[in-house]
């Protein structure tokens, strides 16, 4: 078998102490070895190294760091510099500033703001990612290219607006077709030509702010277009090193990009992870929505081993009060990741400097340099696990459970004027979901609209509000052929243009309910239903249903909705789909959820997980599985474990209940 390892590594800035570098980089090859590092990805910000004056370069240094990482058996994980720009770009070039909504260009200044239409931006990243391309790819450090960091797009600037309009023509064709497809007739907004169509602005008199198919439209650009921009970074790099898988890292649920659009353009899905643990009962639910995020970014990257490209080995510096993850934090962090199917744990940053605005977050080593601090001891212990887990790098989820998280449905959801205005909770509820099916003890893949459905035997969808072309028809084979569907409230109200059904909605004939009202509450208002012999409050969102076909298996308990059906239940072809109508809370999902897909035979990793406890599932390419069990509690929790396992972190077998320690991840291959 060939030699399987995590990545361990960290954003490396060596630039930073150029001054210093010869005490300095030789220094840090040693720490990074001493740390069981084997991985630094450099060239994030160098753009201002790289180039100091347009149209010289100058890649000697860099030349001296890729030389001393092959030198130190470190991989290299090269960037590209668009993240950031030096100041004779913007001086000499200012069409690379963007323009804000209100149509006012920026300053130089911070990061992550070009104008991704520029052709003067465009042209040099061309270049420079070009030379970058050419010079090292035959160098024996290079592992991996990441390209530019943490991408964002919105730019109102002339050119943008251009590029807006020309996509509008490509999509819809005629103006006609457009108006048709925005019901610009409502207030007499039709458009004559494609040149009068603006994007929108923030919620002002400015200009077009109220319009949903307008500003989805907008959205859709800005993440096509920042789509095209990355392809056009990813060019001279596949073109001069095709065999060098290419990545960028994502946020998690950034709203400003489609991450499964962007995501199937990669070889590598991989993601900046700062949770801001509390040290209290907080860091439960901290830990399940990091769960979730890995998840969904795993969902974007097609299921495939992702990587977790920052993460922090102490306090983070830029929120608002920066607490201290306790002893123990990183290591469980690091493993987490790895149970939602990382192959690497990676830190922000290897060195802090000594100034700049992150010269107090957390790092592996301090602007001295030093080792005996709490930090280092951490990223140790990281590495020690790793070792110790290394087997399970490189092996897959098999989740049979899929949850959808669509940016499209997202999008129309933000701009709805209904139910909680500019609060549909689209994030919060999806990531609910997610978190009771974890409870339940499931592993669960995220997927978009767009994704097969053929591995799955239960597709939960909630809040699909806009449902994509071809979704509904797919959802209902998928029952039909035996599957298992969940919808909740506010599902499949408008077509992929934001437009209300005239016909029969698609979703109607799959769940056998007809929505006849949406209802939505502030504190204060309260319903609830009973389910299994307990009572379960509902709160904020109800919508009123009429059957049409499907049964009802718990029915609203108060006011003028006593009586209508809440859960339904339709039987299509060899399959079923269920309805809840109303939001509820994490626990009463994880008894629903839990309860209607063990009813479905479909079963948990683990039965009877104690509260506070998860587990999830890698298997490699044999079918070996392994077994993570997180325990988020604060305290020792034990599981009984189905049949017999191998610890992976002391080598001890096992077969019945296990104790797991406080705030800890353990990980066992299958006997
Ligand atoms: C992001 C960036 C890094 C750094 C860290 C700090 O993830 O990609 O450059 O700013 O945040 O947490
Ligand atoms: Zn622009």
């Amino acid at each position: 078998m060939a030699d399987k390892h995590f990545l361990h590594g960290a954003d490396y800035n060596p630039e930073q102490w150029m001054k210093h570098k010869a005490a300095v980089w030789q220094e840090d090859m040693r720490r990074a070895k001493e740390a069981g590092i084997n991985e630094l990805s450099v060239g994030i910000f160098s753009w201002a190294f790289l180039e100091p004056e347009d149209g010289v370069y100058d890649f000697t240094w860099l030349d001296e760091v890729m030389d001393l990482l092959a030198a130190n058996g470190m991989k290299a994980i090269l960037a590209t510099p668009s993240g950031s720009r030096p100041p004779w770009m913007a001086e000499k070039y200012p069409s690379v500033l963007r323009m804000d909504n209100e149509r006012k260009p920026y300053v130089y200044g911070a990061r992550h703001n070009a104008c991704y239409s520029s052709p003067d931006f465009r042209r040099k990243v061309t270049e420079i990612n070009t030379r970058l391309a050419q010079r090292y790819a035959n160098h024996p450090a290079l592992y991996m290219w990441h390209v530019s960091n943490e991408y964002n797009y919105e730019c109102h600037c002339p050119r943008c607006q251009k590029a807006f309009q020309a996509w509008l023509k490509e999509r819809y064709g005629t103006i006609d077709e457009l108006n048709d497809s925005w019901w610009n007739t409502f207030w007499s907004h039709r458009f004559s030509s494609f040149a009068q169509v603006e994007s929108p602005t923030t919620p002002s008199f400015l200009g077009e702010w109220e319009s949903p198919n307008h500003n989805l439209a907008w959205r859709r650009f800005c993440s096509d277009h920042l789509a095209d921009f990355f392809q056009l970074e990813c060019e001279p790099l596949r073109k001069y090193t095709p065999n060098i898988p290419v990545t960028a890292n994502l946020m998690h649920t950034f709203p400003g990009i489609d991450y499964f659009e962007l995501g199937r353009r990669m070889d590598v899905v991989s993601w900046d992870n700062y949770p801001r643990w509390k040290n209290d009962e907080r860091d439960r639910d901290i830990s399940e929505w990091t769960g979730f995020r890995h998840d969904l970014m795993r969902g974007t990257g097609g299921q495939k081993p992702f990587l977790m490209m920052e993460s922090c080995p102490g306090a983070v510096n830029w929120d608002d009060v920066n607490t201290l993850p306790p002893p123990g934090t990183v290591l469980y962090q690091s493993l987490q990741a790895i149970a939602h199917g990382s192959d690497s744990v990676q830190y922000f940053q290897f060195r802090a400097g000594r100034g700049g605005s992150e010269q107090f977050h957390g790092s592996v080593l301090p602007p001295d340099g030093s080792t005996d601090n709490r930090a280092f001891r951490e990223v140790c212990e990281v590495s020690d696990a790793l070792c110790r887990i290394a087997p399970v790098c490189g092996s897959r989820t098999r989740n049979r459970v899929a949850l959808v998280y669509d940016w499209h449905a997202r999008w129309a959801l933000d701009y709805a004027w209904t139910a909680h205005r500019f609060h549909q909770k689209y994030e919060e509820t999806v990531q609910s979901h997610h978190a009771a099916l974890c409870r339940a003890g499931y592993g669960v893949d995220l997927i978009d609209q767009k994704s097969d459905l053929t591995p799955y035997r239960a597709v939960i969808a909630p809040m699909v509000f806009l449902l994509r072309e071809g979704f509904a028809e797919k959802l209902t084979a998928f029952a039909e052929a035996g599957g298992l569907v969940y919808l909740s409230y506010m599902s499949g109200y408008v077509d992929e243009e934001d437009l209300r059904f005239i016909t029969q909605p698609p979703l109607e004939a799959l769940t056998g309910v007809r929505t006849d009202e949406l209802d939505a509450w502030d504190k204060g208002h309260e319903n609830h239903f009973c389910w299994q012999g307990r009572e379960w409050p509902i709160h904020q969102v109800a919508q009123l249903c009429s059957l049409r076909g499907a049964e009802a298996l718990a029915v609203y308990e108060r006011q003028f909705y006593k009586g209508m059906p809440v859960l339904t239940r339709n039987r299509v072809g060899d399959g079923v789909c269920y309805t809840l109508q109303a939001r509820v809370d994490t626990d009463c999902l994880t008894h629903v959820l839990g309860g209607l897909l063990r009813e479905g035979g479909i079963p948990p990793l683990v039965e009877h997980l104690p509260e506070g406890v998860t587990a999830t599932a890698r298997y490699d390419e044999d079918g070996q599985q392994y077994l993570f069990l997180l325990n988020t509690n604060r305290e020792a929790a034990q599981v009984a474990l189905p049949k017999g396992y191998r610890s992976l972190m002391d080598g001890r077998e096992t077969n019945g209940p296990v104790m797991l320690d406080a705030f800890s991840v353990t990980v066992f291959a299958a006997l």
